[in-house]
């Protein structure tokens, strides 16, 4: 069968890459796509991105099944485009993806079937927003309601930033639309965690567990990125937790999407902050697999990955259990000059033919690409375009091989600029 993911990150790299290892599929069709996926056997880039050309090319192929990536498509509706026709899709409608487009839907839904979640109130007013923060005082996090692409939340520790952030988004219209409406949350304390589950409408498949780094610094420090790196499983999801984690933030959103007529298909993320006590608190829910932890994920993943979701498209992924690797697979992100406000492109990428060989021969680590196109020289050479550009990752029996290996591999790799974290997995390496 022929199958059809659409994004071009590293998470799209990673679930094509996945997918393609199923003896049932003969290819899969990346649209966009990067340079990564242009070169991995059985992987072809389609330069499409609207989604009525998708749709056609979907039909025409004849595509058996699509899987969508990013967030942006899935709020545009590309899921009610294709079922529209009845093409076989996974991930949310554009209804269901308010969960992560809207983040006051999201906490009305939360409050609504009792998942815990930070206090918050919601504003449009700066007036009401500037009088509420002076009551409540810092830390304090302000956010935008809508698609901001990881920009539009500001933890502010001191009121003045609170302010600015208040005005910059309800007066200056920093973030245009998604920045109309705001909410003001309560600051919570603790370590963050990614619990990502397939969904379909009804049951649920929870994933291997994992954690990402998001600040662009060693130590947690500097601004927040798309993320950094993740490494799975997160040792801080005990077995007891992770149960929690089901019975208290996932089965209930499924339950009270289906209650509001919204049955959830796709992946779905919870962002969660977990307190000192073990208390447990939900960021958001995003309607889609995590990048960079996808990468991990998938490294770890021994399933079939296309059966899985055939099963979450038909409703019946009761009947399935998902395999894993009992090693820890660690990515790190290596970023480009000026990530995350004003990514350089255009950086010629040098060391990546020597691994693609290496590839076949040692299937223990992978070199995930985002930011990357076939570019330079005859069209021969790899270049950046900006933003987090590789996710190198690799598999071991325990957090620190695995790290090194990574690491090891990343070290082969040079471009003009790159940022790169050297503490990725420290939260496990130093407990
Ligand atoms: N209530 C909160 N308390 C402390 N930190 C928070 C809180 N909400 C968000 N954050 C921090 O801000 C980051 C981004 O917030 P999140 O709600 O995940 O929005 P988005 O991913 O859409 O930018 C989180 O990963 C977390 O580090
Ligand atoms: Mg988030």
């Amino acid at each position: 069968m022929k199958l059809l993911v659409i994004g071009g990150g590293g998470r799209e790299h990673a679930l094509a890459w996945k997918l393609k290892q199923s003896p049932r599929v003969h290819k899969v069709f990346v649209a966009p796509g990067n340079a990564g996926t242009a070169l991995e056997d059985g992987l072809e880039n389609l330069p499409i991105t609207t989604i009525p050309d998708l749709v056609e090319f979907a039909k025409n192929e004849p595509i058996e099944f699509t899987v969508v990536g990013p967030e942006a498509q899935l709020a545009a509706g590309i899921v009610d485009a294709f079922r529209c026709i009845g093409l076989k899709i996974f991930g949310p409608t554009k209804q269901a993806t308010q969960l992560e487009a809207s983040k006051d839907y999201s906490k009305v839904l939360m409050r609504r079937y009792g998942i815990p979640t930070a206090a918050y109130a919601t504003f449009s007013d700066p007036t009401e927003a500037h009088k509420y923060l002076d009551k409540k005082g810092v830390p304090i996090v302000i956010k935008a309601d809508g698609l901001a692409a990881g920009k539009g939340v500001e933890v502010a520790m001191n009121l003045s930033s609170a302010h600015d952030a208040v005005d910059a988004m309800l007066i200056s219209n920093s973030m245009g639309k998604a920045g109309a409406r705001i909410l003001i949350e309560e600051f919570l304390e603790g370590e963050e965690v990614s619990f990502i589950v397939m969904a379909d409408g009804h049951h649920v498949l929870p994933l291997a567990t994992s954690q990402d780094h998001k600040r662009l610094g060693d130590g947690d420090q500097g601004p927040n990125t798309g993320g950094m790196g993740a490494y799975s499983p997160a040792l801080i999801v005990t077995p007891e937790l992770r149960t929690r984690i089901i019975s208290e933030v996932i089965k209930p959103v499924i339950r009270g999407m289906a209650q509001d007529g919204q049955h959830y298909t796709g992946f779905l993320y919870a962002g969660l902050m977990i307190s000192q006590g073990g208390s447990i608190n939900v960021l958001e829910y995003n309607c889609r697999m995590g990048d960079p932890e996808t990468q991990p994920i998938m490294m770890r993943l021994k399933s079939d990955l296309s059966i899985l979701v055939e099963h979450a498209m038909e409703g019946t992924l009761e009947e399935v259990e998902a395999e894993w690797d009992y090693r820890t697979a660690l990515g790190v992100v290596m970023a480009a000059h000026g990530y995350p406000e004003t990514p350089r492109r255009g950086d010629i990428i040098y060391g990546l033919s020597e691994l693609i060989s290496m590839e076949q021969l040692d299937k223990d680590f992978h070199v995930f690409h985002a930011g990357t196109m076939m570019g330079g020289k005859d069209n021969k050479e790899i270049v950046t375009t900006g933003g987090r550009v590789l996710c190198v990752t690799a598999l071991g029996d325990n957090v620190k091989i695995a790290q090194h290996r990574a690491y090891e591999i990343a070290d082969k790799i040079q471009f003009d600029g790159c940022q790169m974290r050297c503490d990725i997995g420290h939260l496990a390496t130093s407990s």
